[in-house]
């Protein structure tokens, strides 16, 4: 069937993996990427399908609700996969309303503007909005997030991505908006912004830089491969029910200075350096405001009624993504250029 899908947030992270993985999968689809390119969006994440033609991009800003109409008619719409966000907590902390703005206003221009343009006919159309398990807020050392788990956001970061979840829910329930919401735990993989904790890490062992270990390092996260993580979309967007959560995660629970050890160990032996020596590079500091101690995914809804399942065991995983930053310096390069230099000496200047 053919079908004109717009993917927002499609140069960042996760959205750029997601792009990639349907252009090529589904060649009679015409992926719409709309993307503002802020800091964290980057053309150069899609290069390997940006000449195929289902593809286009479009730079756009989701709060710009003008435009997002006139681009909803201009490419008939039909599918919308919403992952552009505001999406690094320790940036929240210090600039809420810009989560605010993007997170929140630009959700509700994107639901207002399928809501206007497929209200004659609902039927096929589909509004995915991704979030994240940080809505669901702290666990203890037992347990896990489930689907009915009461969200109890901490952070600006996770109080967005919460307001933003329940106006999706309000547009199915009020106007009976075709929506679908999944929550998914922590990414890794190529491409991630060296702001979050395993890239900056990777980058940092590389340059016998400083880690920057908030607290004692004894946070737990659940980590999930990115392709995984585009595979669950893939699979919720043809085959979740309408009106439906599922959350996506592997588990995957590491305390943080475990996981920086692994980093540390595969890094130091790629580098053809003594495994473990890097460890000297840990640092700890002040801990994040407001951290959440734990996260942990229970997503046995996605596996029992979808069929979902990761693909990678962790330990290949990361060894796979520490190759891909070791391969890709260039990419390493362009991205720990100019202003990142600045965010990076505002956020860790003591260490
Ligand atoms: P990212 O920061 O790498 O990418 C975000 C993208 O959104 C960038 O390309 C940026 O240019 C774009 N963007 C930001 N503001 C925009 C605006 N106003 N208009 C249009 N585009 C804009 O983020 P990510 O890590 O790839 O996360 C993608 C989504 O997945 C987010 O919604 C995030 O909350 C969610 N999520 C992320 C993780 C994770 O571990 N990274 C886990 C679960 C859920
Ligand atoms: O759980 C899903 C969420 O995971 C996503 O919704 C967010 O978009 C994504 O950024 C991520 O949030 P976290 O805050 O968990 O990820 P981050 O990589 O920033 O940090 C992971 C852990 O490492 C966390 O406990 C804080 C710690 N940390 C992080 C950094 C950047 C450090 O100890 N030092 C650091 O320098």
């Amino acid at each position: 069937m053919k079908r004109n899908i717009l993917i927002t947030g499609g140069a960042g992270f996760i959205g750029s993996h997601v792009v990639c993985l349907l252009v090529n999968k589904y060649p009679d689809y015409h992926i719409i990427n709309l993307d503002k390119l802020t800091y964290a969006g980057n053309l150069a994440n899609l290069k390997d399908i940006e000449a195929k033609p289902n593809y286009t991009f479009v730079k756009a800003d989701i709060c710009d609700f003008e435009n997002i109409q006139n681009l909803f008619s201009k490419y008939a719409i039909d599918g919308v996969i919403h992952l552009a966000a505001e999406s690094h907590v320790d940036r929240s902390i210090k600039d809420p309303f810009a989560f605010a703005q993007t997170n929140v206003m630009g959700t509700l221009s994107l639901l207002q503007a399928a809501k206007l343009a497929w209200q004659n006919d609902f039927n096929t159309k589909l509004f995915y909005h991704i979030s994240t398990d940080e809505v669901y807020g702290s666990l203890g050392n037992e347990g896990f997030f489930v689907e009915t788990t009461p969200y109890d956001p901490h952070s600006p970061y996770s109080a967005s991505k919460a307001s933003s979840d329940h106006f999706v829910r309000a547009f199915h329930d009020t106007y009976g908006l075709p929506t679908l919401i999944s929550n998914c735990s922590n990414n890794y993989g190529p491409y991630q912004f060296p702001e979050k904790l395993i890239p900056l890490f990777i980058n940092n062992i590389c340059n016998n830089k400083a880690l920057p270990v908030y607290g004692k390092g004894q946070n737990v996260r659940d980590w999930l491969y990115v392709i995984d993580h585009a595979r669950a979309i893939d699979t919720i967007f043809h085959n979740g029910k309408i009106g439906d959560t599922y959350n996506i995660g592997g588990f995957n629970e590491w305390k943080n200075i475990d996981l920086i050890k692994i980093m540390i160990k595969v890094t130091d032996r790629l580098l053809g350096r003594k495994e473990g020596e890097s460890e000297k590079l840990i640092t700890y500091v002040t801990d994040r405001a407001g951290h959440d101690l734990r996260y942990a995914i229970d997503s046995s809804k996605l596996k029992n009624e979808l069929g979902w399942e990761p693909s990678l065991q962790f330990e290949e995983g990361i060894e796979k993504t520490i190759r891909w930053y070791l391969d890709n310096q260039n990419w390493l390069d362009n991205v720990t250029s100019g202003a990142y230099q600045e965010y990076y000496n505002n956020m860790y200047n003591n260490c």
